[in-house]
């Protein structure tokens, strides 16, 4: 071959094995610099007699010239391959959905608190509350519960290591902090309003089963007024489960009980027809009329006025609206669970 031809495929295979911007100019010195090979060619025709010379230097420059296409063959793949590499390394796919926090939603239990609020808001009850570490006389000894009484066993809770106070076992402790605040609020005066208070929160036993957690949530109602009687109660209660089940097929049953704090007392059990709860009643409030010791343990004379209060189970409300069959599902926090109330 000859040598020219030669030296155009060897700056051929030199540019081709530059493999950045850089490596090719010093392969490009290496061929067109002033001490280049093509460079050391054209030094070389001045010994060359003039005929030849010509003819040689044509050559030359037809081999520079191809040298220097290929030169800048080389530089243009070499800026598209930098190009390419530069939008697949910025590449941004704005089709994708975007990375904000997944939405929440409220916890099944504050939902049925929600609507409960609402229910009794609209029939004329405020809220009040009171503290969840409770003296042991809110919680048990102004509701006619003395220290010994057999009735406290069936409340047993978590007694604070040397003080007087327990993780109270129900919101009633409430009705008495709300009767002394509504006497004291209307001493002195000729006749006191009604009080109509609801109580949320929650409270603490030693329980635990599908239907009975050591945490859970009550509920209490409380009216107390001049002529509340019985009656009033069934009919509040009624018509509550009612609206809040929305349905006229729910069953509701009256069972004669126990509390020291109310007389006469009953439990509220919730049947249904239909459904997932076919045929199984559920537990769901304590009540009664105000025992006349509690009214006045709460500063009210129980020879004028009389007062009903129930305690509902919020979580056991919740489980029935809901179909929910076991109560701990509502406190143990698994997504999969709770994603679906959203
Ligand atoms: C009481 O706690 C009374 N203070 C209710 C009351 C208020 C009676 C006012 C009279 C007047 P009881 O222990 O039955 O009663 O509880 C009331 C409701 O709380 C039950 O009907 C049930 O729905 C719910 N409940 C009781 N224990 C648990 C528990 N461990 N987990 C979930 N819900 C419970
Ligand atoms: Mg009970």
């Amino acid at each position: 071959m000859d040598k020219l031809d030669q030296l155009v495929n060897e700056a051929r295979t030199a540019f081709a094995a530059a493999a950045d911007g850089a490596a090719l100019e010093q392969a490009k010195a290496r061929f067109l610099g002033k001490s280049g090979l093509v460079t050391e060619q054209l030094k070389a025709l001045g010994g060359l007699a003039p005929e030849e010379k010509r003819e040689r230097g044509a050559a030359i420059n037809r081999a520079k010239t191809a040298i220097e296409a290929a030169l800048e063959a080389r530089r243009d793949s070499l800026r598209a391959a930098a190009l390419d590499a530069q939008l697949a390394a910025e590449r941004l796919d704005v089709t994708l959905p975007g990375r904000g926090p997944a939405p929440g939603g409220l916890h099944p239990v504050s939902r049925t608190l929600e609507r409960i609020e609402r229910l009794f808001h609209s029939i004329g009850f405020v809220i009040a509350d009171g503290p969840e570490i409770e003296t042991d006389w809110y919680n048990f000894t102004a509701l006619n519960l003395p220290p010994n009484h057999p009735a406290r066993s069936m409340q047993d809770t978590f007694f604070l290591d040397g003080r007087d106070e327990v993780l109270r076992t129900h919101t009633s402790p409430v009705q008495i902090r709300a009767m002394l605040a509504h006497a004291e609020r209307h001493r002195g005066r000729d006749i006191m309003p009604d009080l109509r208070i609801i109580a949320p929160g929650r409270v603490y036993r030693v329980d635990s089963d599908a239907t009975h957690s050591p945490m859970f949530h009550q509920i209490e109602v409380l009216w107390v007024g001049e002529r509340v009687s019985f009656a009033d109660l069934k009919g509040v209660a009624v018509d509550f489960l009612r609206q809040f089940f929305e349905t006229e097929a729910l069953q509701v049953r009256f069972r004669p009980s126990f509390f020291p704090f109310t007389e006469p007392s009953a439990e509220i059990d919730v049947g249904f027809m239909g459904g997932a709860l076919e045929g199984r009643w559920l537990e769901i409030a304590g009540c009664g009329m105000v025992h006349p010791n509690v009214l006045r343990c709460g500063g009210i004379d129980p020879e004028r006025h009389t007062g009903f209060a129930f305690g509902f189970g919020l979580d056991r409300l919740a489980m029935l609206r809901y179909g929910v069959g076991d109560l701990r599902l509502f406190f143990e926090g698994d997504l999969r669970f709770l994603s679906q109330f959203r």
